[in-house]
This record gives C-alpha cells, structure tokens and sequence, in this order.
C-alpha cells in the first residue's frame, strides 16, 4: 500500500480519532505517515484486551501493555506510540532524529486533547550509545513501524532494538519492503539475534490489512550457556 498524499491522516482507535498532519514534501521521510503504523495500531486495537474481564486470545498477553514500559523507534509522526498509547501502552517515549521532532512534536500537541497529555519524547539516533544510554533500557516494548528502507541503517537499527528490549520483552515491528537490499541485510540479521514470528495476514484488521503489509512480533534468542 503506498501512503495517501492528504494533509491530514485520521486515525480511529476504539471510541476516539488521532488526527495527524503530514507533511510529505518534506525532505525527511519521518514527516509522512506510512501505512505499517495503521496496520500495527489497528492489529493491535483487534486483540488487545480492553478490560479484564474478556476471554483469552492468542494476542491477549502479547497486548497487554498494563505496567509495560515501551518505547517506539523511527517514530515519525508518531502514529504507532499514540494509537498504542490508546490501547494501554501509557508508559512511552517516542524517539527519532532531530529532524522529524517538530512533526513529531506538532502531532503530539494537535492529539493532546484525545492523548489527555503530552507524550514523552526524545531524540534517539540508531546506536548511539549515549542516547541510548540516557533513555534508561531495557524495556518491555520496543516498537518500529516501517523502520527498513536503507541498507546502511540497518546493522544500527538491529543493535538498538537489541540494546532496547529486555530479554523476554517484544519487539512490535510493521513491516513492507522498501528496498531488497536493506529487506535482505535486516531479515538475515534478525535471524541471528531474534525468534521471528509473523502476524497471519488473517490476524489483522480486515479494513488495515493489505497484501504487501506485515505485522512481525520479534523476541530476543535466548542465550545458550
Ligand atoms: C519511513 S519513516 C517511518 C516513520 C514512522 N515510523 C511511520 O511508520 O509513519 C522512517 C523513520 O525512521 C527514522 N530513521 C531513519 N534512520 C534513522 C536513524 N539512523 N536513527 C533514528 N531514526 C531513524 C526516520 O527519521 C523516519 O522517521
């Protein structure tokens, strides 16, 4: 699926609608939103447990997010951590680079009145130990939507979703191709240092589901001694 050029991307999640503005003339790819983030929001709004008092699904432990710490890398706009954030994921800091943080900042302020607050946000560039460092990891939720479109990004990204997530935390990732190159350097990377398992396509929200658009859910490898 390929993103809509409108300025105004709106988003519904259970009773309410995040509203985001994007920008895609800009320069940096962060000022769109991209599909796979819809895709994981609504995938996960299918499955997540609303109360405590629903019955058990293959998802439910997955997507319960009470006293879960997240944090959502390549954030662009946004779209991920806020839809998640509807759906319990309340403790979480959206990162990118410095570029993206005034589209990132202008839709966290426009969803302030759905939000409730103003979101954590933080600049983090990909295997930067010091930023890494300062955002305190490891967390229980790591989460990037549509984060694999340049080969030379991709060991950097792998390291930090390595250094971010616990060693029985999850990594959500929405996926689509974006360049064979940088597909086949990630997927073979993530191999080495994660238990890979894809969201059947079945599994997605029939209205955000399409053809060339993954949900994967990544859990680091265990150690052998
Ligand atoms: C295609 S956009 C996706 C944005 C958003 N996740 C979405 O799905 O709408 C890729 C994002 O990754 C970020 N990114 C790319 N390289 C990065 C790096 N080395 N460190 C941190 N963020 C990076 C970009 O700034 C951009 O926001």
């Amino acid at each position: 699926m390929k993103f809509t050029d409108s300025p105004v991307i709106e988003l519904p999640v259970r009773d309410a609608v995040l509203s985001f503005q994007q920008d895609n003339g800009s320069l940096h790819v962060g000022t769109t939103v991209w599909p796979c983030s819809l895709v994981l929001v609504k995938f996960a709004e299918r499955w997540a447990p609303p109360s405590n008092h629903q019955p058990q699904n293959p998802y439910s432990d997955l997507l319960d997010f009470r006293a879960k710490r997240a944090v959502e890398l390549g954030a662009g706009c946004g779209v991920a951590a806020m839809g998640l954030y509807l759906l319990g994921l309340t403790d979480v800091v959206i990162t990118d680079i410095p570029a993206v943080m005034p589209a990132l900042k202008r839709n966290l302020k426009r969803n302030k009145p759905v939000l409730g607050k103003n979101l954590k946000h933080a600049i983090l560039h990909w295997n930067k130990a010091d930023q890494i460092a300062a955002l305190s990891p490891p967390y229980d939720v790591v989460v990037a939507t549509d984060v694999v479109y340049i080969e030379e990004t991709v060991g950097p990204l792998i390291s930090t979703m390595e250094a971010m997530v616990k060693d029985d935390g999850v990594v959500l990732l929405g996926y689509q191709l974006r360049s064979p190159e940088a597909h086949k350097l990630f997927w073979e990377m993530c191999e080495g240092v994660f238990v890979i398992e894809k969201v059947p396509h079945q599994d997605l929200h029939p209205d955000y589901a399409y053809e060339e658009t993954d949900v994967y859910i990544l859990r680091k490898k265990k150690k052998e001694n």
